[in-house]
């Protein structure tokens, strides 16, 4: 394992912020923790590399003890902070060459990594600018340079891409991608779903500072009570016929509208064979049909009874 947090304790006061938390995290995995505002995802990070103390618990980051001293692997971790940590003063490049020379002595080999993270988040035509000239999400990349020009073999991403244009958005989630396939271990914090899934190998669900649930995507959505949500458009459904559905086996929920019909099923069973012998059989004419899987989301909802994203 690159990273291990065994059962780490956070209080700030009467407030448990992480309550018990365990995460194993291996080599040159991109490791999501998924949770909405408030549920320690950021404190999680702070505590794993030391920048705020634990009541109780270990972290482990490549074998060795974690401790704020511990020189030998803070060097080889690179953090993205949640709020952008940029001096205002200097242009774009001397950003990146300052937090660059925080770990690289070497002036030429420096000037090449500067430049590769220049590249990198696509920011060549203005090296020149202060933050301040900057778009919010250009200001973003810059954060992202700035935490990785040194080369860490760790790289931690706290909520990169919060308020960011789509653009903006898709060249560091891509950009990431590129890093993990170059051999980086990646750990990377969000609320929105859309990019666990689109990035990470495997994850964590947090919620009040507590895992809720661990694995791939994949296993996750397994783990889901209901099954799928099929959503069919009609011309026209008797009522005789909206009988026969809620008779369905295995329907948890049915909802009609003019035209168009919702219906949610247990895990498990055939159900869109059924649905289709019913409507042959009461001569329904279906304009469209899809069928929606299981979201991350609708598990958290299962299992906490809330989403993870209050407001969108
Ligand atoms: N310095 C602090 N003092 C008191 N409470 C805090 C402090 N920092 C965070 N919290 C609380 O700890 C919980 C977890 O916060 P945080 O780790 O920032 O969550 P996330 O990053 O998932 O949004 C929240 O309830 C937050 O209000
Ligand atoms: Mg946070």
């Amino acid at each position: 394992m690159i990273v291990e947090l065994k059962n780490i304790v956070k209080r700030y006061k009467n407030l448990v912020a992480l309550d018990h938390l365990n995460l194993s995290i291996r080599e040159g995995e991109i490791y999501g923790l998924l949770g909405p505002n408030g549920s320690g995802k950021t404190t999680a990070i702070n505590c794993m590399l030391s920048l705020l103390r634990y009541d109780s618990g270990e972290v482990k980051i490549f074998d060795q003890t974690m401790t704020p001293s511990n020189y030998d692997v803070k060097k080889r971790i690179g953090l993205v902070m949640q709020n952008i940590g940029v001096y205002d003063e200097l242009t774009v490049q001397e950003n990146i060459d300052y937090f660059c020379g925080l770990y690289i002595s070497d002036k030429k080999l420096r000037r090449q990594y500067v430049d590769e993270a220049i590249q990198f988040v696509e920011l060549d035509e203005f090296r020149k600018f202060i933050p301040k000239k900057l778009s919010g999400g250009l200001l973003r990349r810059l954060n992202l340079a700035c935490g990785i020009a040194h080369k860490p073999d760790l790289i931690v991403l706290d909520e990169p891409t919060v308020a960011v244009d789509p653009q903006s958005r898709n060249k560091i989630l891509d950009g990431i991608k590129q890093l993990a396939a170059e051999g980086k271990t990646i750990i990377y914090t969000t609320h929105y779903m859309e990019e666990v899934e689109y990035l990470c190998d495997r994850l964590t669900i947090l919620d009040r500072g507590k895992e809720i649930i661990t694995g791939t995507t994949e296993e996750i959505k397994q783990m889901s009570m209901t099954g799928e949500v099929i959503n069919v458009e009609v011309v026209d459904l008797p009522l005789a016929t909206q009988q026969k559905l809620h008779d369905l086996s295995g329907l948890i929920n049915f909802n009609y509208e003019t035209g168009s019909l919702n219906l949610q099923f247990e895990k498990g069973h055939n159900h869109l064979m059924n649905l289709l012998a019913l409507f042959e059989k009461d001569d329904i004419q279906v304009l469209n049909l899809t069928i929606k899987q299981p979201t991350l989301n609708d598990v958290f909802l299962e299992i906490t009874g809330k989403e993870l994203r209050d407001n969108v």
